[in-house]
């Protein structure tokens, strides 16, 4: 059976990650592409000298041409500027537009029938833009934030608690912004509900954390936003399509009328499998979280608006 493709777009921080998870974990060949000369080749270089010690025997190329792209299984798009101290993720607007236009033509002409995962900010506008441009099916087109997120509300309640964070399970859902849903009503500890070890108000500080967390760590780096955990995010997505594993994951997708949003991206849990996105699972929230994912829906479809 040949190796499956990634293709990923953006040779930055988190490119880079991505590249070295997909080949620890053996997903299949590389391509890694920037615009920037030489930097995506120099990165795949490095990568490829690593193969024999790591081990793996996937193959990597670096690219400045999206005719490499041609027969990808999966799309990985993070290129886009990112964040520096001060700034929110809408303030990557303008740039990222532009860069997501010229993206999605490279795309839609050299690999049609992939499955694509958008990570380039302000997110759910990016992955909405992106399905819009490109004309792909919804199923094929899907942003990574959930995940990611609800990784940040998992490590700070298991450090609260001093349990394994695998003993935690917990989801984030709505826009990737500040208003962010922590879903307390489906936070567990060992199949506990969270509310049972912590005491409300001091939830209430751990998941504006969570909603700031981005944030917190662009502030202490200085020169650039998260990438380790983003490249993570991304990767799992990425298995769960690949190895049709059908994980049940938080991840911005195109609502149809689901939790009553039409015609924009969201963060949702979804089943990924073969088929992309197979499912969008609705959940049953509280009325204060129905409240908290409609004032972040509403910011999403404001920008979206503005957008298109
Ligand atoms: C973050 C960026 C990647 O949340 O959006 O760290």
């Amino acid at each position: 059976m040949a190796r499956k493709k990634i293709a990923l777009i953006g040779a930055g921080n988190i490119g880079g990650t991505l590249a070295h998870l997909a080949l620890l974990k053996g997903l299949g060949d590389v391509v890694l592409f920037d615009v920037v000369e030489d930097m995506p080749q120099g990165k795949a270089l490095d990568l490829m000298e690593a193969g024999p010690i790591a081990p793996w025997d996937c193959q990597i190329k670096g690219s400045n041409d999206y005719a490499d792209i041609a027969g990808a299984d999966v799309i990985i798009i993070t290129a886009g500027k990112a964040r520096t101290p001060g700034m929110s993720r809408d303030d990557l607007l303008g740039i990222n537009t532009k860069i997501m236009t010229s993206v999605a033509d490279g795309i839609k002409k050299h690999a049609a029938n992939a499955f694509v995962i958008v990570v380039s900010n302000p997110l759910d506008v990016m992955v909405t833009l992106c399905k819009k441009l490109t004309g792909f099916p919804k199923h094929r087109v899907v942003g990574m934030a959930g995940v990611l997120d609800s990784a940040r509300y998992r490590s700070f309640i298991a450090l609260e608690l001093g349990v394994s964070v695998e003993s935690v399970q917990a989801m984030v859902l709505g826009g990737h912004g500040d208003e962010m849903v922590p879903v307390r009503s489906g936070c567990t500890v060992g199949g506990a509900p969270v509310t049972r070890f912590i005491k409300e108000d001091r939830l209430a500080e751990i998941e504006e954390r969570v909603r700031k967390a981005g944030g917190e760590v662009v502030a202490l780096l200085k020169t650039g936003s998260a990438f380790i955990s983003p490249a993570h995010a991304a990767i799992r997505m990425a298995d769960s399509f690949l190895n049709d594993k059908k994980e049940v994951l938080p991840c911005a997708a195109y609502l149809d009328g689901e939790y009553g949003y039409k015609g924009f991206y969201l963060g949702v849990p979804v089943r990924i499998g073969a088929g992309g996105v197979e499912q969008v699972i609705e959940l049953r929230l509280t009325a204060d979280e129905k409240k908290q994912l409609e004032e972040s829906a509403g910011h999403v479809r404001q920008m979206v608006e503005g957008l298109v």
